[in-house]
């Protein structure tokens, strides 16, 4: 569609780590200079598996929002609001669970695998199914057309295209759709309104997509179309329906290298993390206690760096220069595992260092970070409300 609007989100269970940082931030610092971006602090989704624990979200909202600040999220572009505080999300929660079918639900893989994987938590209660749908209404209420996840949510995501489908299948269908569908085509004047029955046919008959771009182009360019015009003008395109809620699509972050203190996967699950706000002595620490190629016994043991978790740091932080010396030294035992250390020791404090200082600039004002969020909230709130209002409208909920 022609005009991108990206949302995601981010649970607040515990401080933010360089693993949040390589992954999730430098992606949205990236996307939030090419398309409208919203951003938001998921805090009824971190309340599914701590509902026993909440002064941990507590604690962390506000900090994660500084960090996501501090590591280059612009409020000035972006919009950055807190879940809860816009609760239109639960309502259209509530709606879209009218029409999501159990086993749906039940068969997200995240739902057993969770389950399983965070097993000294019950978590057979009902929020706990309903995480993907709650989601889907994040996504769906602000008719975003993109969601940068990692590969884990892909499901999900997969999940909220379904639901918006069955939304508009079930709702879409006013009366008199053909009629009032041609009449918002006669709107269009004569050149485009030709231009759009041949894109119709063309992507209808045979499936031509970039017509079907192209007509969607044409009716979000068009000016004085009324809302309504222009979701039957898409949904007629398509051949269904008024396209009231808008179906997703997942957008990858670039795979990131981040490993962890022990080489697996950087989480906090796994104790292996380097924090956004870490002390420069305690990155330090936490590299120079790194284990390293098992081999490397003796200084004069010569080592495989691909055996080594200190490498996999290289590979994200160290010039080709840098990581040459590395293989040699290491093969040829010419540099000890401290000295291999050094140069990644100093670019993460170097990379953390302006993020701390901005950091403390905003912990020490806390009531920048509040109007920053109240403002969010408020811009939020003004698209979640209207599509609460078709939405609500199309259930036969307006009275
Ligand atoms: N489930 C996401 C995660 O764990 C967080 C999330 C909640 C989200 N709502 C969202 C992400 C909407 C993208 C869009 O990472
Ligand atoms: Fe790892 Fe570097 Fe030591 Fe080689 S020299 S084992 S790459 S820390």
């Amino acid at each position: 569609m022609a005009i991108e609007r990206v949302i995601s989100g981010m649970r607040p269970t515990g401080n933010l780590h360089l693993g949040h940082f390589n992954g999730v931030l430098k992606n949205w610092i990236n996307l939030q200079h090419e398309f409208e971006c919203l951003f938001f602090v998921a805090d009824w989704h971190a309340l599914t598996t701590h509902y026993d624990s909440p002064e941990i979200i507590e604690e962390n909202v506000w900090e994660m929002v500084v960090d996501w600040i501090a590591a280059g999220v612009d409020p000035a572009t972006a919009t950055i609001f807190i879940q809860s505080k816009v609760p239109e999300h639960a309502e259209l929660h509530t709606l879209l669970s009218m029409i999501t079918p159990l086993g749906w639900l039940e068969r997200v893989p995240t739902y057993k695998d969770q389950q399983e994987k965070l097993s000294s938590k019950d978590l057979s209660t009902y929020g706990f199914l309903g995480y993907p749908l709650l989601q889907s209404a994040d996504i769906l209420i602000y008719k975003a057309t993109q969601v940068p996840v990692g590969e884990d949510q892909i499901p999900h995501i997969e999940f909220t295209r379904e639901i918006a489908r069955r939304f508009n299948h079930l709702y879409g269908k006013e009366t008199g759709f053909v009629e009032k569908a041609e009449e918002a085509i006669k709107k269009l004047g004569s050149k485009k309104s030709s231009l759009y029955m041949e894109m119709k046919t063309a992507y209808q008959e045979n499936g031509d997509q970039e017509a079907l771009d192209s007509a969607q182009v044409l009716i979000e360019e068009h000016q004085g179309l009324s809302l309504g015009d222009k979701e039957r003008l898409l949904g007629f395109l398509e051949g269904g329906g008024k396209m009231i809620l808008v179906e997703p699509e997942y957008k990858l972050a670039p795979a990131s290298k981040m490993i962890g203190l022990d080489g697996q996967k950087m989480s906090k699950s796994y104790n292996n993390t380097i924090a956004l706000r870490e002390s420069p002595e305690s990155v330090e620490k936490k590299i120079k206690t790194m284990p390293t190629d098992p081999a490397r016994i003796r200084r004069n043991d010569p080592g495989n760096p691909n055996h080594c978790p200190v490498w996999q740091l290289h590979q994200v932080y160290s010039s080709d220069e840098v990581k040459a010396w590395v293989e040699t030294g290491c093969k040829e035992a010419k540099i000890g595992c401290i000295e291999c250390k050094q140069p990644v020791i100093d670019a993460i404090n170097k990379e953390l260092k302006p993020i701390q200082e901005r950091a403390f600039h905003y912990i020490e004002d806390p009531d920048l970070v509040k109007n920053i969020v109240a403002e969010g909230c408020e811009k939020a709130k003004k698209l979640a409300r209207e599509t609460m209002r078709e939405v609500r409208e199309a259930m036969g909920l307006n009275y």
